[in-house]
């Protein structure tokens, strides 16, 4: 597949840098242009380009840039293509969103209004970078950590579990992208590492307001 991201941070470059491994091309990209991402193709492995280049070269894009850029995302050239939101919620860096402190949405909803003809699967925001890089296993392995996913379309889910398995975890769908608050940033599986079994039990038992059912 080709993959487009938007952000070549921490998230932009792990995920870049395993999917490279894992066969895929890559392009990675940021709001100060290509020419400040000089090193990068050496250490990830893929391209670098423009945000519009990278859209323009992804089947699938991701978009990993700070969770109040989001309505920069380009709109048009995203319509029917899956977008993988990354983001979190972190008001300190983005800023106050009422209907975030109001529970009344979620951030991939948010990016789903603003590209209403984008197939959106929320996935990779649970995990560290870190772990992400690290702690890839084997199907099967006794250790093997599983990571939510939430999406409205099926085929854009399943090339994202495709993504999962090819990284060394287990993919858990829990549902249509409104669940994505289960596991949003602050709620009991954040960045928590679970197999499949005590994830899906941790995130059923999780309550809206972030607290869990005894
Ligand atoms: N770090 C983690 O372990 C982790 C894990 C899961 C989820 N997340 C979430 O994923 C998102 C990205 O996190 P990160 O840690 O990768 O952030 P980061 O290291 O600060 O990187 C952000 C990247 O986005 C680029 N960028 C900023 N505004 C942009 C725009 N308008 N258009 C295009 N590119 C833009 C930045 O480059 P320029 O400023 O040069 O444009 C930079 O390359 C956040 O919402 C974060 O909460 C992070």
């Amino acid at each position: 597949m080709k993959i487009g991201i938007i952000g070549a941070g921490f998230v932009g470059r792990a995920i870049g840098k395993l999917a490279v491994q894992a066969g895929h091309q890559v392009m990675l990209s940021n709001s100060r242009g290509a020419e400040t991402l000089f090193s990068l193709p050496h250490a990830v492995g893929g391209e670098v380009g423009t945000v519009a280049e990278a859209v323009a070269f992804g089947d699938i894009v991701v978009v990993a840039i700070p969770f109040s850029a989001y309505r920069s995302v380009p709109v048009e050239p995203l319509a029917g293509k899956i977008v993988i939101d990354t983001n979190n919620y972190y008001p300190e860096r983005d800023g106050r969103f009422s209907e975030l402190d109001a529970r009344a949405t979620t951030t991939s909803e948010l990016l789903a209004d603003h590209l209403p003809r984008s197939r959106i699967v929320k996935a990779f925001n649970a995990i560290t970078m870190k772990d992400l890089e690290s702690d890839g296993r084997p199907a099967g392995a006794p250790d093997r950590r599983a990571l939510p996913l939430v999406g409205d379309d099926m085929e854009a889910k399943s090339v994202v579990i495709g993504l999962y398995e090819a990284f060394g975890f287990d993919a858990l769908d829990v549902g249509q992208l409104s669940e994505g608050w289960r596991f949003e940033r602050g709620t009991p599986a954040y960045c928590v590492p679970f197999g499949k079994t005590d994830l899906a039990k941790t995130l059923a038992a999780t309550r809206r307001d972030g607290s869990i059912a005894a």
